[in-house]
């Protein structure tokens, strides 16, 4: 897949899957502007991928303005965007009857509006490139609703319902543009680790049991890396893929496809409390009923 010639920018670069997206695209010959709102992680990153770093708020319109003139006249047009820079709930009251309204605000913001932006400004300077691809970052929690993923599934949702939109309007306008959404399972990224190890310690169990435990609900029997995403973004965004449009790509080891959550509870509802089946000498078992606390996933 050789994207030679292409530049590409990767919104939350600095960290986790942004960075190792940013790392695969360099490696396949993109010229790579890694953006975060984290100056200090972002300028480290470049350096580490010998990429250029533009500090940006993917939240702000005016900011998006500022990368893509700072883009324009550094590269030229812009031929990929990644909008991947994400924020989760804090675990505790993320269910809908508890959610507050500034949590619920501050992650559409980032995940839903800054994803949009992103969209909106690429739509025109790729139109000035005579084509391009958007790559938007969802997750399995847009495509699987659960009780204790109020504000974060739903930013998800709207990005794959976008990614549609933006696919159908870029044919109906003859823009050689393709976008589609990634949903990733849950990924070992600092993210995750932070979070895995707070429900570890509210379980009184280790951080590898945790671990265990979602490896364990996955039917390849391992987390989804990284370097898994930044593989199919590097793909999405090649020629390779030119009749791939609108499409939600699920790397998540057949988590969703295989409907592991039926499978685990014996085909019975969704729910958290239950006990889950022991795998691999580890006790599946969530915190009881009206525990509301760190149930969720950082996917
Ligand atoms: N880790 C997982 O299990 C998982 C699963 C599914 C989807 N995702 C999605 O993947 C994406 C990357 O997640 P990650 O796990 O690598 O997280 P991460 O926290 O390691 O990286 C996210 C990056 O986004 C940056 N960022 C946050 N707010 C920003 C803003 N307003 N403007 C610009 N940058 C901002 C952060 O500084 C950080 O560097 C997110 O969209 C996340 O929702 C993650």
């Amino acid at each position: 897949m050789n994207l030679e010639d292409r530049v590409a920018v990767v919104t939350g670069g600095a960290s986790g899957l942004g960075f190792a997206v940013a790392q695969r695209l360099a490696a396949q010959g993109a010229t790579v502007i890694i953006t975060d709102i984290d100056q200090a992680a972002g300028s480290q990153a470049s350096k580490q991928l010998d990429a250029t770093f533009v500090a940006h708020d993917v939240a702000d319109e005016t900011s998006w303005q500022n990368l893509c003139q700072v883009v324009r006249q550094k590269f030229g047009p812009l031929n990929v965007l990644v909008n991947n820079a994400g924020v989760v709930a804090k675990a505790e009251a993320a269910d809908p009857e508890h959610q507050s309204l500034a949590e619920w605000h501050r992650l559409f913001a980032v995940n839903s509006d800054g994803v949009f932006l992103g969209c909106k400004t690429a739509i025109g300077a790729m139109r000035e490139a005579g084509g391009g691809a958007i790559i938007n970052v969802s997750s399995v929690a847009a495509l699987l609703a659960t009780p204790f993923g109020t504000a974060y599934g739903a930013t998800k949702a709207v990005v794959a319902h976008l990614t549609r939109t933006v696919a159908q309007y870029c044919a109906r306008e003859k823009l050689d543009v393709r976008c589609n959404s990634i949903h990733p399972g849950d990924i070992r990224t600092p993210l995750w680790d932070q979070w895995a190890t707070g429900l570890a310690t509210e379980r009184g169990v280790t951080f590898e049991a945790i671990v265990a435990e979602f490896e364990g609900m996955i039917p390849t029997g391992r987390m989804t890396t990284p370097e898994d995403i930044a593989a199919s973004v590097a793909f999405l965004a090649s020629d390779e893929a030119r009749q791939i449009n609108g499409a939600q790509i699920v790397v998540d080891g057949g988590f969703v496809s295989c409907n592991t959550y039926a499978l685990t509870t014996s085909g019975g509802p969704l729910d958290p409390h239950r006990s889950f089946p022991a795998s691999d000498g580890v006790s599946l078992v969530h915190p009881p009923s009206g525990d509301t606390s760190g149930k969720e996933p950082a996917r």
